[in-house]
């Protein structure tokens, strides 16, 4: 029996050959014609004017959050429930993040708990698109809008994904993206920013590179170094050429998993918004409180039965990484707290099989006692 990924990429001769020409050809005067390709044409699908490419996602984030001015003192607001990179950039450039509560619908943050943590030194919020799936934007726009707060998305997880006929990639002042390799579209390590002021933009681009701009060897700021590889940004502009088949099979695999757990009552997956499209990065699955499971117990019945599943993400505040942030935010967190403990994230490598998807459905069915 062949084992199941969790995850991982779909590479073809396509990928194989832009590479190649980037080893061969992408040198000299070419040393970044990929990255710059790849940053324009991103951009563009995204209806953004702006594409900036970076070694990873965490440090898109990092450099708008330091591009804004993010400081200590400032706070900024994010979801309990997401990778630990959303937050990063704010604990780096010492200001603090604020986790607020997510929606029991579409698992993003949730507006109304937004609303209740700002305060006069609220500067920004981090909005995830977790899983592919997206918030309310049209309320988060409003509020951040009306409280003259920073908006910014993290498209990470969302490539493909569709609010009312708005790419994922298109909320706040800036976005960001992942090609982590376990993304829908990856570079291995990547990431992307889209940005659509030119201020913001030149300040990024200068803050990417040691803080240099015009004559050579001038420095006019330290800053960082977060320079994109040719040949990294060319496996990425492959990918991205394939989008469509990409997003396609990540759609089936939730379309697969719907289907044949669609009769289970009282478990949920990745929702498909009205008038929207569902990236569907990972297919999430949230055990119903009548399944009295918790996913601690899911995952380890699963793996018996040689199932991997991994755990949908702790809310932030119960991790050791933040102490003293549990007490704070539990009792008012109480969404994230209750839906982070009953969900699981199920495998969605591009080698997962049909009759995979059969197994895997078959011992959730049986770890919650339906006969299949
Ligand atoms: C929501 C979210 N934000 C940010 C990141 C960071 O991406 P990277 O690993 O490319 O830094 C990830 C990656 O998994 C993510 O899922």
């Amino acid at each position: 029996m062949k084992s199941i990924h969790m995850a991982g990429p779909w590479i073809t001769d396509h990928e194989i050959s832009i590479v190649e020409d980037a080893m061969r050809n992408g040198w000299y005067e070419n040393r970044y014609d990929y990255v710059e390709k790849f940053q324009k044409e991103f951009a563009a699908y995204h209806d953004r004017k702006y594409g900036i490419m970076t070694p990873n996602c965490t440090t898109a984030i990092h450099l708008l959050l330091t591009a804004l001015g993010i400081s200590e003192g400032d706070e900024v607001i994010l979801p309990e429930c997401t990778w630990i990179a959303t937050g990063a950039g704010i604990s780096y450039l010492r200001a603090t993040p604020v986790f607020c509560d997510i929606d029991s619908e579409n698992w993003c943050l949730d507006h109304h708990s937004v609303e209740k943590l700002i305060t006069s030194k609220t500067k920004a919020v981090i909005a995830v698109d977790l899983y592919g799936n997206m918030p309310n934007y049209d309320e988060l726009v409003e509020l951040c809008t009306h409280h003259k707060i920073t908006l910014i998305e993290d498209a990470a997880e969302a490539v493909g994904s569709i609010y009312k006929g708005t790419r994922a990639g298109k909320f706040g002042v800036g976005s960001v993206f992942s090609f982590h390799s376990t993304k829908t579209i990856t570079t291995g390590e990547g990431g992307m920013l889209l940005l659509d002021d030119e201020q913001l933009f030149e300040r990024c681009m200068f803050l990417r590179d040691h803080g240099r701009k015009g004559a050579m060897y001038y420095n006019y700021e330290v800053t960082y170094k977060y320079m994109p590889f040719n040949i990294q940004a060319a496996l990425g502009y492959a990918q991205f050429q394939r989008i469509d088949a990409l997003v396609g099979l990540k759609r089936n695999q939730l379309k697969m998993y719907r289907e044949r757990l669609i009769e289970v009552e009282d478990i949920y997956l990745n929702p498909e918004p009205d008038g929207g499209v569902n990236g569907a990065w990972i297919t999430a699955l949230i055990f119903g409180r009548s399944h009295k499971l918790n996913k601690d117990d899911a995952i380890k019945k699963l793996a018996e039965m040689d199932i991997p599943s991994r755990p949908f993400f702790y809310p932030l505040s119960s991790l050791p990484a933040y102490p003293n942030a549990k007490s704070k935010y539990e009792s008012i967190n109480q969404i994230a707290y209750d839906i982070s403990s009953r969900g699981i994230n199920l495998p969605g490598s591009a080698i997962l099989k049909e009759n995979q998807v059969d197994r895997i459905c078959n011992g959730i069915k049986k770890i919650i006692g339906v006969n299949c």
